[in-house]
């Protein structure tokens, strides 16, 4: 099967990258999802038997003062992609988030879920997901939370650098969801794509957490690999104590039932950390 990941120099598609053995991998440089003309020129090109976009805007708090450019490339261009995807009938699958969801609540998130997203990010996710599903009969929107490896920028690489910072680190604890190992995502796509079940599923590493714990965790691991860090505390805060310009879910744990009908299970977050701090290697 030959594979067209668009969006290829993100943290998400580095991980896809290896594991798909017929893969043509564009980066936004060589391909703009935000120009239509540059789509339809890539499927015509390569005539892949599917498409995956790992592109998107992910920047949570400047989203809420750049919404156009949010919009344009979570919702208007997934659109135009779709609508190119459904001319070949050429499957497409696509990454959503768990903050399409308001958060509140202690019931893990279903598909069926109704949602209300509550910053710019997760209503232009949103807004994207709904073009996928009406534009592109064969799609796969499967809504990812917490993404972390070893490349480009996430939450474990920025708490690994201010532990190796500060004495003390203060992180939010109430803010509960399910760290994810981008290293997993690629059976879950491979199982998915083989199913030709289409439609919107939920994926995420298991158990659930909350970023303190996680924080805590990332630094546990890494103090047990030797690595060199200043921090001796990761101290809880609320949200309160932490405000940011967009505001966040306090619950978004996905539940995953639906992939686990199909035979497709949750990993373990920790495993995936490990394997990410001896990827990164000690400093
Ligand atoms: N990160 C998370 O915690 C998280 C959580 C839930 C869901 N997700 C979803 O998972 C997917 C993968 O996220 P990620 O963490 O891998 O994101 P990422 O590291 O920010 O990568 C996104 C990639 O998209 C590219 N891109 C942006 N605009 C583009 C355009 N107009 N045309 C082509 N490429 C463009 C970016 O290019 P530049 O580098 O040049 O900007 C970047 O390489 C996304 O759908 C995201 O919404 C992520």
């Amino acid at each position: 099967m030959k594979v067209l990941l668009v969006g290829a120099g993100g943290q998400l598609a580095q991980h896809l990258i290896p594991n798909f053995p017929h893969l043509v991998a564009l980066t936004r440089h060589q391909l703009d999802l935000t120009d239509r003309a540059q789509v339809t020129g890539a499927l015509r090109h390569h005539r892949p038997d599917c498409v995956i976009n790992a592109a998107a805007y992910t920047a949570v708090d400047l989203a809420e003062e750049q919404r156009d450019q949010a919009f344009a490339t979570n919702a208007d261009a997934p659109a135009a992609l779709a609508q190119e995807c459904q001319k070949s009938s050429t499957p497409l699958v696509h990454f959503s988030t768990d903050y399409v969801f308001p958060g509140g609540g202690s019931r893990p998130w279903k598909e069926t879920d109704a949602c209300s997203p509550i910053n710019q990010y997760g209503a232009s996710k949103w807004a994207g997901e709904e073009h996928v599903r009406r534009e592109c009969e064969q799609h796969l929107i499967l809504r990812v939370s917490w993404l972390f490896g070893a490349f480009g920028q996430n939450f474990v690489k920025t708490i690994l650098r201010l532990a190796g910072e500060r004495e003390q680190l203060r992180v939010v604890s109430d803010q509960q969801g399910c760290p994810t190992w981008c290293g997993h995502l690629s059976p879950v796509v491979q199982g998915l794509l083989e199913s030709r079940r289409w439609g919107t599923y939920h994926y995420c590493d298991a158990p659930a957490s909350n970023w303190w714990e996680f924080a805590r965790t990332v630094v546990d691991q890494a103090v047990e690999l030797g690595w060199p860090l200043k921090a001796r505390e990761v101290i809880p805060i609320s949200t309160a104590d932490f405000p940011t310009k967009a505001l966040r879910p306090t619950f978004s744990v996905l539940d995953c039932t639906r992939l686990a009908e199909l035979g497709i299970f949750q990993s373990d977050w920790c495993e995936g950390l490990e394997r990410t701090l001896r990827e990164l290697g000690r400093p």
